[in-house]
């Protein structure tokens, strides 16, 4: 087991060997992803992976999926990992574990893939919603703290932060409010693997942790997958069990699980990129520090808020103190960000939004109660972000006509 995690990205990118890649042609668009350029530089080790596993005919779980969560484990300092079918089946799966029940409260983050707020609704519970911090836009547990005090409900049961983005939430935080609060902790992680809080690594740090391998994630498969840890060995027990069927013993059912298993082709390819992430993680690490350089010498970066109005653009708040933050997106702040991303998608260049609309003014969630105006840092975050194009083998070419287009708009 690996016990201690990198506080830094392990090594320079600038030293490891790039594999070969065609430079894109000078005005070539530039894509918010593009999982090509990393396909090409394993394709040789996921062929053979996946002809082994042809060979083998073992597809569903099996040895493939055990050697891969075997190594999950080991990679995150984990007892246990469970590969499961998708990230939303691993919330789910980390919740039923941990003991939430219909008719509990669980607190998260407003400001997250809708994943976060359905796996608790599918658990039987109640999401309750507390706002970010505006820095990391993280779950903020000044903000946790409050809403409990303030809703005094016995019911509150589950807390989930979500690491957006690839930065840990504060976790140290967290677990005074868990010990105070007798409250179950569950960690989304969907976006984090790797990224750690004073050297332990998203997903180990509460009862379970989950992990999404969707192909955009910094560790994906080519298909859906989702992974849960935990350092409780009956915790783990149970999560088996739930993501195939309740079933310990093949058609005897011990309770009401579902069919969330990972198959063996995406376990295959997995094991192949897990041995390739600390590099992968570093190298965004370095592409998003080379954004900040771009920014800050065109004049574009404000260091205060994106509410003082100074200058137009503020860079992802990195609290590199206590958290390493792989960078699983790179997401800024910027004034008229829809005029911006218009301007940006004539010229080429991808962006996304992430996330234009917070979980409790989804419409399907009415009836939780929630208004405009009630969680407002979630409320401003969602008309002001706009992640950029960020892989490990974006180019520095591509970043700076990224960095120069935006100042082109705002010049
Ligand atoms: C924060 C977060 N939670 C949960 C999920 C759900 O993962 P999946 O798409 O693998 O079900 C995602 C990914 O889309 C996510 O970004």
């Amino acid at each position: 087991m690996r016990k201690t995690a990198p506080s830094k990205p392990k090594r320079s990118a600038a030293k490891r060997e790039r594999p070969q890649q065609k430079a894109p042609k000078a005005g070539a668009p530039i894509p918010m992803l593009d999982l090509a350029r990393q396909y090409h530089s394993i394709e040789k080790e996921i062929g053979k992976s996946v002809q082994a596993v042809c060979a083998s005919q073992r597809y569903v779980l099996g040895p493939e999926v055990q050697a891969f969560e075997n190594e999950a484990a080991d990679f995150l300092g984990a007892k246990h990992a469970v590969g499961c079918a998708s990230g939303t089946d691993a919330i789910w799966l980390a919740l039923v574990a941990a003991g939430v029940s219909p008719g509990d409260e669980v607190i998260t983050s407003p400001f997250s893939f809708f994943a976060t707020v359905s796996a608790i609704i599918r658990a039987g519970a109640r999401p309750v919603f507390a706002d970010v911090d505006p820095g990391t836009l993280n779950l903020d547990p000044d903000a946790v703290n409050a809403r409990i005090r303030r809703t005094n409900s016995a019911r509150i049961r589950g807390l989930m932060p979500v690491h957006l983005y690839g930065q840990c939430a504060d976790m140290t935080r967290f677990a005074h409010l868990v010990d105070e609060h007798k409250l179950a902790m569950v960690e989304d992680a969907a976006q984090a693997f790797g990224a750690t809080w004073r050297g332990k690594f998203a997903g180990t740090m509460s009862i379970a942790g989950a992990f999404s391998f969707y192909p955009t994630k910094n560790l994906s498969c080519y298909g859906d997958g989702g992974l849960v840890t935990t350092n409780d060995d009956a915790v783990a027990d149970h999560m088996r069990r739930m993501r195939n069927h309740g079933s310990r013993q093949r058609y005897y059912h011990e309770e009401i699980g579902w069919n969330s298993r990972l198959d063996s082709l995406q376990a295959a390819i997995l094991r192949v990129k897990l041995k390739h992430i600390d590099d992968w993680n570093a190298e965004r690490h370095e592409r998003a520090v080379a954004y900040d350089v771009l920014f800050k010498s065109a004049g574009l970066l404000s260091t205060r808020s994106a509410k003082d109005g100074a200058r137009p653009v503020v860079r992802p708040l990195a609290r590199n103190k206590d958290a390493h933050h792989i960078f699983h997106q790179y997401v800024v702040r910027v004034e008229r960000r829809d005029a911006l991303r218009s301007f940006l998608t004539e010229r080429k260049i991808g962006t996304e939004i992430y996330y234009p609309v917070p979980l409790h003014l989804q419409q399907c969630l009415g009836y939780l109660g929630y208004g405009a105006g009630d969680l407002p840092e979630s409320e401003l975050a969602a008309q002001e972000v706009l992640a950029l194009p960020m892989y490990p083998e974006i180019t520095p070419e591509e970043q700076a006509s990224v960095v120069a287009a935006i100042a082109e708009f705002y010049a």
